[in-house]
């Protein structure tokens, strides 16, 4: 799991869940914005270091609150390259 900045200005969380596949979320957390890289991913699930928000890496959807959710960025993978195509997608954010 790692955090990058885009040629678009948008960062995003690149995550290679169980069985090697990689997705791309939104970086921030929705809740309060902060950084999903510093939480712990298991494979699967993403926790939040802040108030253990948990996402579920294979949809974005959330677990704990369920309703809750990760913007997911379409990724093309090319040798060791990730390509993340950021257009017209917006981060979710809650603030609750
Ligand atoms: S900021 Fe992520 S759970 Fe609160």
């Amino acid at each position: 799991m790692d955090a990058f900045p885009t040629a678009a200005g948008v960062d995003v969380l690149i995550v290679a869940v169980d069985g090697g596949e990689v997705r791309a979320f939104q970086a921030m957390c929705p809740h309060q914005e902060i950084e999903l890289v510093e939480g712990e991913f298991d494979g699967k699930v993403l926790t939040c270091k802040a108030h253990l928000w948990q996402f579920d890496c294979g949809t974005g959807k959330g677990i704990n609150p369920s309703d809750c959710q990760l913007a997911q960025y379409p990724v093309k993978v090319e040798g060791e390259d990730i390509y993340v195509d950021v257009a017209g997608v917006e981060p979710f954010k809650s603030h609750s």
